[in-house]
């Protein structure tokens, strides 16, 4: 039905309604369109709309039907009006109000149906990866020196001259400095200190031992950094792992024990190993530690026949530096060198790793190729 046929533009006079029966009859007409105008509305935005053609405050149907016929009836009129008029109100706002309550929930219902969880669905399983071979060859170092007795430490990579070398001995312009040609850090003007990357971990002895009072037994994995030309041998960034046992009656025979028993454990019973004398500031004396060649089984001659291109036909292969505390480095953290001695040593883990595991290139560690990491679980 059109509104100009349900008449409330015109007052009812115009109309020709004179008597309640016809205003009841008017108010019926408008309450039928107003139903069948209802059921069409579903989505909010049609709420909206209809709300606003009904109850709107100006140009509603409801407030054209006060403004024309209402106000404008006649005396006698005008209480079956007014009430027709309030009953069709209360029926249009409740039946609003109810349809928004419907659209809210049925709006939270879609929702809810779209965030859903489905608990019976298979989970996604998210590769997690697995620890590189070098922090594997540590985890098994740290196991084998722990089952002994030492303990773990670890220390800063950026270190002071005087923990990376004053202190282990090596005073300023010696010789041995030109092996570890540093990294030094750029530091502000007036910084208390130079700064550089550790070129070994035997800084952790001076750190260790000036915490610590004896008996010390201690091993120190962590990354070091020397400016050296990379190649199958060589890397700038390369890990070590030191070692260090201080106590009252500490002898070489201790040392060779604990060294020997550690490769046995490291590399299997079957290895052979050797001492050479060597020379490092802080150990006295020092040694070399050799290991027999794992891929010659010492013999110095490859599968093929001819030299074995890894120990380059020695049928040793070097692993590691290693010697008595020199009793100098002692002065420097406040131990007496009559009542103390002690051994310490400084592994290459990657050349450790390369060993254990037939590896012919250390770059490999870095180069993090998914083909390489994955072989090692
Ligand atoms: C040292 O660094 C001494 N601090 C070791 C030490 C500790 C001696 C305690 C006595 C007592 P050296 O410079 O030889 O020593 O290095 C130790 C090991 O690190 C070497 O045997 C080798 O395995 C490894 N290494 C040295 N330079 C590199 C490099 N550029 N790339 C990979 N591994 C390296």
């Amino acid at each position: 039905m059109q509104s100009t046929e349900l008449g409330f533009e015109k007052p009812l006079a115009a109309l020709g309604v004179t008597q309640a029966e016809q205003i009841t009859a008017r108010f019926a007409g408008l309450r039928a369109h107003f139903d069948g105008q209802f059921q069409t509305v579903h989505a909010e935005s049609e709420w909206k709309l209809f709300r606003d053609r009904w109850l709107g405050r100006k140009s509603g149907v409801l407030a054209l039907v006060t403004d024309n016929w209402l106000r404008p009836s006649t005396p006698e009129l005008k209480r079956a009006v007014g009430a027709a008029l309030n009953d069709l109100r209360s029926y249009v706002e409740s039946q609003i109000e109810s349809r928004r309550l419907a659209i809210e929930s049925g709006a939270d219902q879609s929702a809810l149906a779209h965030e859903h969880v489905d608990l019976s669905l298979p989970g996604v399983t998210r590769p997690i990866g697995s620890h590189h071979l070098i922090r594997q060859v540590f985890q098994e170092i740290e196991d084998i020196f722990v089952s002994i007795g030492f303990s773990v430490v670890e220390g800063p990579e950026i270190e002071t001259p005087y923990y990376n070398f004053e202190a282990l001995n090596i005073p300023e312009f010696h010789p041995v400095r030109d092996d570890m040609d540093t990294f030094y850090l750029d530091l502000p003007k007036g910084a208390p200190t130079p700064l550089l990357l550790r070129t070994h971990t035997s800084p952790m002895q001076i750190r260790t031992m000036e915490k610590r009072k004896p008996p010390v037994r201690v091993i120190v994995p962590g990354k070091v950094y020397r400016r050296d030309n990379p190649d199958a041998t060589h890397s700038f960034i390369f890990h070590q792992v030191e070692g260090l046992a201080v106590d009252a009656d500490i002898t070489f025979c201790d040392f060779t024990g604990t060294i020997e028993y550690f490769v046995k454990q490291f590399f299997g019973p079957g290895v052979k190993t050797r001492f050479r004398p060597s020379y490092f500031p802080f150990t006295e004396p020092s040694v070399e530690f050799d290991v027999s060649c794992i891929f010659c089984g010492g013999s110095g001659t490859a599968a093929s026949g001819g030299t074995c291109s890894k120990c380059k036909g020695a049928g040793w292969i070097e692993l590691f530096g290693a010697g008595m505390v020199d009793p100098a480095v002692y002065g420097f953290v406040n131990y007496d060198p009559k009542k103390v001695s002690g051994f310490a040593f400084g592994m290459g883990i990657d050349r450790l790793a390369m060993l254990k595991y037939q590896i012919d290139d250390i770059q490999v560690f870095f180069q993090n190729d998914v083909r390489f990491l994955r072989q090692f679980p």
